[in-house]
């Protein structure tokens, strides 16, 4: 029988987060190990991990999530693991998959160049995305490799702590925050991000993704209103001169 294929997600749909059928390492693959078991084991594992560097180890040995199968590189991440504000995006493309880091492509050059408005860089920010391999042929990832990748995301992004987060696009947004709504809704707006590994809240705007103003540059707009948000805040905390 032809396997059924899981659909890509739409950001129109709240993200499910289903244990993953994921596993840390080759002997974890046994088939009789519920799904539930083996994602509490992956959140387990992750939860000893006290650096990054642990964590890209871990991400390396980890064989619960098939887009690795397709990919050439995993990308961790990128910019200043000291920084206070953190972006997180959807997942590599062909030059991110090609390079080993995350926003290198257009969307990336884009991205920097938004940035800068703000007078930020990658020497000032940390930078990673919901997936950490490519999906094929760039389609949006599904429901249970974003729930697969979940618990090494909230580690990242306890490990960083930053005083702000900024997720790039509806499918971050959507994978961290679960807000019903999309994002042409929740863009610009601060809500409280936590997770198992932080010990307090933190404050997390969804902004449009670079790839999305590159299909429709008219919405350039909305992204300067959200960076000045975002720099008004970076201001007030002193993160900004
Ligand atoms: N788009 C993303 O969301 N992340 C990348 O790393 C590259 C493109």
């Amino acid at each position: 029988m032809k396997k059924k294929q899981e659909k890509p997600v739409s950001t129109n749909q709240p993200i499910s987060l289903q244990p993953a059928k994921s596993a840390i390492g080759p002997q974890m693959a046994s088939a009789d190990i519920s799904s539930q078991e083996v994602f509490q084991d992956t959140y387990q594992s992750v939860s000893k991990v006290s650096d990054l560097e642990q964590l890209r180890q871990l991400l390396l040995h980890f064989d619960g999530c098939p887009l690795k199968d397709t990919a050439t590189n995993l990308v961790f991440c990128d910019g200043n693991p000291n920084a206070r504000i953190m972006f997180i995006g959807e997942a590599p493309g062909a030059d991110e998959d090609r390079l080993g880091k995350p926003f290198v492509g257009m969307s990336g050059q884009l991205l920097d160049s938004m940035i800068k408005w703000i007078k930020l860089d990658r020497e000032n920010i940390y930078i990673s995305n919901v997936i950490y391999w490519r999906p094929p042929g760039n389609r949006a990832p599904t429901t249970s490799e974003i729930a697969a990748c979940l618990p090494f995301v909230e580690k990242q992004i306890a490990l960083i702590n930053p005083s702000m987060l900024i997720l790039v696009g509806g499918i971050a947004a959507k994978a961290l925050l679960q807000k019903p709504d999309g994002i042409m809704k929740i863009r610009g707006q601060w809500f409280p991000y936590q997770n198992n590994f932080l010990s307090s809240p933190i404050p997390a705007m969804p902004i449009y993704h670079p790839a999305f103003l590159l299909r429709q540059p008219g919405q350039k707009r909305m992204i300067w209103r959200d960076l000045l948000t975002i720099e008004d805040r970076l201001i007030k905390e002193k993160i900004l001169p």
